[in-house]
């Protein structure tokens, strides 16, 4: 797969840390920026997670001067992040909690785990972009009177804590956080807002994230301008573009 490194602000030797890279989006993702011929990749995964794979992915591609290391350590520790963070030039900070234990699960799993990825990144000075996984929970359609359809024109929830979503509330302050280190610390970032991502391993579509069926007021429009199905991994490898700084990014699944 052929990549244009010109028009992209990293080399193919250029260090990529891949956070939740042990996920259904993350393991693709890593397999993806292989193919693109991105050469050094470091893969965060938590020891609990299934890292059987990934370390066979990074095993079966690690010839010809490819290094792909598995990185083993919890995000929460303020000493991986640091380890992990070393020399990376773009982070896609993917780890993240489902929402489906408890709001302090989902806060401490992927906002206080974003926090520590950042303050570790800035403590090195080597990174070019930071590509912040957020979700098109982030929505909200409560003042739309009409089709109520929820599409990127959406405005951003503004309580998420009413809302009674763990995972909306953590990805809207996951978006906060990473938005205020660009504006007052120059932090180099894209957010991106996946939609559903679905295809092999993750084949259903959960409830926590205000879907319902289309004859309810809620709808949800993927074929927007926007937001097309694509497949897992498939969206992410381009937001180091050169120029795609500080974007807000809709993608759907
Ligand atoms: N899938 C979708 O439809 C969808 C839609 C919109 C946005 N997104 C976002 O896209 C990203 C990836 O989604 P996904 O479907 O691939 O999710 P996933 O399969 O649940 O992967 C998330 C990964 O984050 C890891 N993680 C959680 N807490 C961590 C911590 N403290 N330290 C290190 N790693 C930690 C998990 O590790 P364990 O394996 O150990 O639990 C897991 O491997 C997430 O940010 C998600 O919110 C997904």
């Amino acid at each position: 797969m052929h990549t244009d490194f010109e028009s992209l602000i990293v080399g193919p030797n250029d260090l990529i840390l891949v956070t939740g890279a042990s996920g259904f989006i993350g393991f693709r993702l890593v397999e993806r920026l292989l193919d693109r011929g991105f050469r050094n990749i470091r893969c965060f995964a938590r020891p609990s997670g299934k890292v059987g794979k990934l370390e066979s992915l990074c095993e079966g591609r690690a010839r010809d001067g490819v290094r792909a290391e598995v990185f083993q350590g919890n995000l929460l520790s303020r000493e991986d992040c640091t380890s992990a963070t070393k020399d990376a030039a773009v982070i896609f900070h993917l780890a993240a909690a489902r929402g489906e234990k408890s709001t302090a699960n989902a806060f401490l799993n992927s906002v206080v785990t974003t926090r520590n990825l950042l303050d570790a990144a800035r403590e090195h000075g080597s990174l070019r972009r930071f590509v912040g996984i957020s979700s098109f929970s982030v929505y909200s359609n409560q003042h739309k009177t009409r089709r109520r359809l929820l599409d990127e024109s959406s405005p951003i929830e503004s309580h998420p804590e009413l809302r009674g979503e763990a995972y909306c509330f953590a990805k809207v302050k996951l978006d906060e956080l990473v938005s205020e280190y660009g504006q007052k610390l120059g932090l180099p970032y894209v957010i991106v807002r996946p939609g559903y991502v679905y295809g092999p391993g993750n084949l259903g579509i959960s409830g926590n994230r205000h879907v319902r069926p289309v004859s309810s007021p809620w709808r949800f429009q993927h074929d927007s301008p926007h937001v097309r199905r694509q497949l897992p991994g498939r969206h992410y490898v381009g937001r180091f573009e050169e120029g795609s700084r500080g974007q807000c990014v809709q993608r759907g699944g």
